[in-house]
């Protein structure tokens, strides 16, 4: 899988140039902070991807500030009326996801404690929580590595390996091959610098490949197909 990176140093690069980069999110450990040992609030991390699903990032901040100003810890939510979460919810659609939100800041309160589960197979149990928040609630938030796969990270994966076979056929090829560059070290950092590298510079038209720390490497880039 390795290909174009036969030293292995894909993973670091992208790492040197998240903490130099990476953008700042209301969800996020900033740089200093992270360089402290502060890590980040996994029911922030969650709330977070769950409102990213079929949302910008744009979108997703003024939302996220006022749901974690109301209700600052999953304690907070799960004591929620539904009707007020309902009424914050306006505006980011998918009324399943709002109600899915709900029962999972319970059931993380009645089975786990309050807290929500280092485990990505019983993260994955819990409402609401599939394959893709699963993975991104463990590698962003327990640092644990697993592999976030969305449109960017294929984006992303189909340029650095030359892949031009459509989606959906193209999924299990980019998935192997996101999953061979995770790293054990800082896997979460590492997954939202691949996330950031698709929205800022590998983006869909016209790619900025002449700043992009994977130019060298990129089979895309080197055959001209970017
Ligand atoms: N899209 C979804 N989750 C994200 C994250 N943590 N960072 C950047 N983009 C994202």
């Amino acid at each position: 899988m390795r290909d174009t990176d036969p030293s292995g140093d894909l993973p670091l690069i992208l790492l040197e140039w998240y903490d130099v980069h990476a953008r700042a999110m209301p969800w996020r450990v900033p740089p200093a902070a992270r360089v402290a040992g502060v890590r980040p609030d996994p029911y922030r991390i969650w709330l977070s991807e769950v409102m990213l699903q079929q949302t910008t990032v744009a979108t997703v901040r003024d939302y996220f500030q006022r749901f974690t100003a109301r209700w600052p810890t999953v304690a907070d939510l799960a004591a929620a009326a539904d009707a007020d979460v309902m009424g914050e919810w306006a505006g980011l659609g998918y009324y399943a996801r709002a109600r899915n939100l709900l029962k999972c800041a319970r059931a993380v309160m009645a089975d786990h404690d309050g807290r929500f589960p280092a485990d990505h197979a019983a993260l994955l149990k819990l409402p609401g929580i599939g394959p893709y928040t699963a993975a991104a609630v463990s590698s962003i938030a327990f640092d644990l590595p697993f592999t976030v796969l969305d449109g960017n990270v294929e984006r992303v994966m189909a340029r650095l390996y030359d892949i031009h076979t459509p989606l959906p056929a193209a999924k299990p090829d980019l998935m192997a091959r996101a999953e061979a560059l995770t790293p054990t070290t800082r896997p979460g950092d590492y997954a939202q610098a691949v996330m950031d590298l698709g929205a800022t510079i590998c983006t869909p038209k016209s790619p900025a490949c002449g700043i992009c720390p994977w130019r060298d490497p990129c089979l895309a880039r080197r055959n001209g197909t970017a």
